[in-house]
């Protein structure tokens, strides 16, 4: 038996070329949203490879139709027939970094910083999403098998490429390869703490549907002085549609968008008030005051059992410097809709689109051009035996017991691994909310990043146990 307390010691040795590995893997922008950032996905996805099987493990990148899908096999030596075999899924790519000039260092030139706070924070793009994240489990890996020879359960590591664009090609790839990848359950790195010292396991994550709107009026752009009056603005109907999307308390007003919402249990409700989170605090961090949500419920509730509908961009018309006086031919605008309880995706979308159909006027023409799909929520049974031992395992390292709790970002392929491969997930991150995911300035605490390493080391052990 090697003693955890060793295995622990080597992570902590080796945590400064553990540093290392990861700044090399921040420097490649494996941006996979943006097709001229493919090759950099592949130097991505091989630099992983190439690390695993350095490790002992099989691993290998796998052609998709998009980027690549790292899958890697481990076997640990003289294994008991009934040692668990566990998933563990990340993703190598990251966002774009845009606005480039609102980085205070290079988003590709990972920096390591003490900020005024005495705090100290990895920065550049990825670092908290998710290559931080994923690459505590691959640390956890070589500590156990720097120490002992092996690892204690059976692995297969899932590192995909195409998160952040939402994973076209897992669901065929999964489907393709049922027996492959089917384990007794997934173990996810991609969530958030409770806070720097509350350890977490997320059991809810909503669902997320996109769509893209054009309209257009006229034919051509026009001149605004010869046919201001009788033209009908493109601009003006698409904001007429956005106006229209919330009523004064914050409810969505698509009619049947709140199918399949259910109220929350008030056991649950109970549950999140003991929290005794700060909506206020929440808040200000981020440079406001009041929640724009539905009126009446709490802030976690809106964040973590009410579905949402955003705008996330919207443009049209002259956008130069000074003025032009015209009457744009189109006004576009991306939705995107975050789905709780039984909401269907597609029903959503469908809801969506008549109800800014009702709103075109004659003279205008609506297309929809989102890209379809959508996933709807997950929930996961806190029952589940690998939550109690993830629990453990974390308050053996935090000295803090778990939070269990709900998240409002979508990690689609959690509704996957149960519908096609029949595992339950287990989300354990180490993010925090000030990381700034997908935002300039990105950043993992370097304790993050640390004591990531170290609870992997023990969950591995209990799963192993
Ligand atoms: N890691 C995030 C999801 C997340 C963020 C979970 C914060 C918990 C806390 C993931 O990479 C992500 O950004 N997902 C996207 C969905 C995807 C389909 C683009 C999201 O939530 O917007
Ligand atoms: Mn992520
Ligand atoms: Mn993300």
């Amino acid at each position: 038996m090697t003693d955890l307390n060793a295995v622990l010691a080597a992570a902590d040795s080796d945590f400064d070329n553990s540093l290392e590995r990861l700044f090399t893997l921040v420097r490649i922008p494996s941006i996979s949203t943006d097709p001229a950032y493919n090759d950099d996905c592949d130097k991505a996805a091989r630099a992983v490879v190439d690390d695993l099987n350095a490790l002992g493990f099989k691993a290998q990148a796998r052609k998709t139709p998009g980027r690549p899908m790292v899958v890697a096999h481990y076997t640990p030596k003289d294994a008991a027939d009934d040692v668990p075999h566990l998933l563990f899924y990340g993703h190598y790519d990251v966002q774009p970094a845009d606005p480039l000039e609102l980085w205070k260092t290079p988003p590709f030139e990972p920096t390591l910083k003490k900020d005024a706070d005495g705090v100290e924070r990895i920065y550049g793009r990825g670092t908290g999403d998710d290559k931080g994240q994923f690459m505590t489990f691959v640390e956890a890996a070589r500590a156990w098998i720097k120490t002992s020879g092996s690892l204690p359960i059976k692995a297969t590591f899932l590192i995909e490429g195409e998160e952040e664009s939402g994973s076209p090609s897992l669901v065929p790839f999964l489907k393709a390869h049922v027996d492959e990848l089917s384990c007794d359950a997934a173990f996810v790195c991609d969530t958030s703490m409770w806070d720097a010292k509350t350890p977490a396991i997320t059991t809810r994550l909503r669902g997320l549907v996109h769509e893209e709107v054009t309209i257009t009026g006229p034919r051509i752009d026009l001149h605004s002085g010869m046919y201001g009056g009788p033209a009908m603005n493109p601009i003006r109907v698409l904001s007429k549609v956005i106006a229209a999307l919330h009523d004064k308390t914050g409810k969505v007003t698509i009619p049947g968008f709140y199918d399949g919402v259910a109220d929350l249990p008030k056991s649950t409700k109970k549950q999140w008030q003991s929290l005794k989170f700060s909506e206020a605090k929440f808040l200000k961090e981020v440079g406001l005051k009041e929640p724009a949500g539905e009126r009446g419920k709490s802030v976690l509730e809106q964040i973590w059992a009410r579905p949402t509908a955003e705008v996330n961009g919207i443009w049209g018309g002259y956008q130069g410097v000074g003025t032009k006086t015209v009457i744009p031919s189109k006004a576009h605008a991306k939705f995107t809709f975050r789905l709780v309880g039984k909401q269907n995706p597609q029903k959503v979308l469908k809801a969506f689109q008549k109800f800014v159909k009702g709103l075109v006027p004659k003279d205008c023409k609506v297309e929809f051009s989102g890209r379809g799909g959508g996933s709807p929520a997950t929930e996961i049974p806190e029952d589940n035996p690998f939550i109690a031992k993830s629990a453990k395992a974390l308050k053996d390292e935090f000295r803090r017991d778990a939070v269990l709790m709900g998240s409002g970002g979508s990690i689609p392929i959690c509704r996957s691994f149960k519908d096609i491969l029949g595992m339950d997930s287990v989300l354990v991150g180490f993010g925090l909310n000030d990381d700034a995911i997908h935002s300039p300035n990105e950043k993992y605490n370097l304790s993050s990043f640390q004591r990531g390493i170290r609870s992997w080391v023990r969950i591995m052990d209990e799963l192993g146990k």
